[in-house]
């Protein structure tokens, strides 16, 4: 396997690859693919939601349809890289006990330690909202107007030791139109995405996805 990369196992619709979903904000993609886990048989289930805020206004769409979810701020108390690694201890320690064998950021708005990475490298997604690698970073809408980009997208990749920098799986276009603001663009890549990563996250518990 290339790159430190260790895939999860083939699942079946009989025995789905149990997936927790850590997100920040609203969480439309997690009813995405909520909703899609819901259409009839899948190789995957959602078995734990993880956010870093109970704020994060997502959280409401594990709790509708009763699927477990864990609010995990930042420690109090502790500074630098020793209050990320106790986060990211609680963190390991959540997918552990959830017996979660694969992970999917979507709008998880914090850079994962290198240290966590290796431990989930292969079994840990992210979706961006551009095609990377153009447009890396939080600001990936606002950055594709202001490059005055006709088109952009989204990139489902695996995560690596990088920001936004691990091997691309599948990506969408999206045109980019004169009249755009952040807001309209951001939207209209949001509806790719929808689509784009529950069939990526399909292909990969169904051992489609190769490296
Ligand atoms: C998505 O645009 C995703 O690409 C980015 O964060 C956004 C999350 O949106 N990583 P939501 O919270 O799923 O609505």
């Amino acid at each position: 396997m290339s790159g430190g990369y260790i895939l999860p196992r083939k699942a079946t619709a009989d025995d789905p690859l149990r997936l927790a979903v850590m997100i920040s904000g609203g969480g439309s993609g997690l009813l995405a693919l909520i909703k899609h886990q819901g259409l009839g048989e899948k190789r995957h289930v959602t078995t734990l939601v993880i956010a870093d805020s109970d704020s994060a206004g997502g959280l409401r769409h594990a709790s509708r349809v009763g699927i477990s979810s864990l609010v995990i701020p930042l420690p109090e108390g502790l500074k630098g890289i020793e209050r990320r690694k106790s986060h990211e201890d609680s963190i390991l320690q959540a997918l552990e006990s959830h017996e979660v064998e694969m992970v999917i950021l979507s709008g998880y708005m914090r850079v994962l330690t290198p240290s966590f990475v290796s431990r989930w490298k292969g079994r840990l997604v992210n979706i961006h909202p551009s095609l990377l690698p153009m447009f890396p970073g939080a600001h990936a809408q606002r950055d594709a107007l202001v490059a005055g980009a006709n088109v952009s997208g989204c990139t489902v990749h695996f995560v690596d030791e990088g920001i936004d920098s691990g091997h691309i799986i599948e990506q969408r276009e999206v045109p980019v139109l004169g009249t755009d603001t952040v807001e309209i663009l951001r939207d209209r890549i949001k509806v790719a995405e929808h689509e784009l990563y529950p069939k990526v996250i399909d292909d990969i518990s169904s051992g489609m996805v190769l490296l």
